[in-house]
């Protein structure tokens, strides 16, 4: 069995709190070497469109975080963007665990499928699909466009481009 690089007596993951902002902007701004991603996590808190914050926390420190925001459309779906870990904490299971435990947690919820853009081959690993992203429209680049369904049907019942919320609008 592969031995986990993160100490899985310290490591927790949990939801972010108040006080967790300059934290969290400092980890996705290490892990982007820019600011952009940190900023895009404060507009959608601050338009009320992220859905789970998680944080991954060393021995009290956040060393990186994960966040689900509210599609526009199709409806009862969502994003997963940004994400990012501490880069001298990198390659070690931290981002697999926060994605495990963000779907874990959405499955408990109604939502019908996750969209991100991303590298498929680090995402193919926890289900994602470009394939099954192909027939939805979008403005970004389809071969990095992905999406996992989180109920059970749920894609199925999905229709219409990916319309991510308007913070999003930064990268455009
Ligand atoms: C992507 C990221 C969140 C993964 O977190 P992590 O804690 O390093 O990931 P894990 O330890 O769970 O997994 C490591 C695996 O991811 C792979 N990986 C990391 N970055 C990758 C990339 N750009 N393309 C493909 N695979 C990548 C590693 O090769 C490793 O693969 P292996 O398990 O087969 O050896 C982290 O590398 C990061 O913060 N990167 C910079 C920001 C970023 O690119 N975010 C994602 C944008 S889509």
């Amino acid at each position: 069995m592969k031995t986990l690089g993160f100490d899985e007596e310290t490591m927790i993951i949990r939801e972010a709190r108040s006080g967790d902002e300059a934290a969290i902007r400092k980890v996705e701004t290490a892990a982007f070497e820019q600011s952009m991603e940190a900023e895009l996590v404060e507009a959608l808190d601050a338009a009320g469109d992220t859905v789970l914050s998680l944080v991954a926390e060393e021995g009290g420190k956040i060393v990186g975080h994960v966040l689900f925001s509210r599609l526009r459309s199709p409806e009862g779906c969502l994003a997963l963007a940004p994400i990012g870990v501490l880069p001298e904490r990198q390659k070690r299971g931290i981002g697999s665990a926060l994605i495990r435990e963000g779907l874990a947690r959405l499955a408990k919820a109604d939502w019908k499928a996750l969209f991100l853009l991303g590298y498929p081959d680090y995402y193919r690993r926890f289900g994602f699909s470009v394939e099954a992203a192909e027939r939805f429209e979008t403005g970004y680049p389809k071969e990095a466009t992905m999406v996992l369904e989180l109920a059970e049907g749920g894609l199925g019942g999905c229709s219409g481009p990916i319309v991510y919320a308007p913070a999003f609008e930064m990268f455009e």
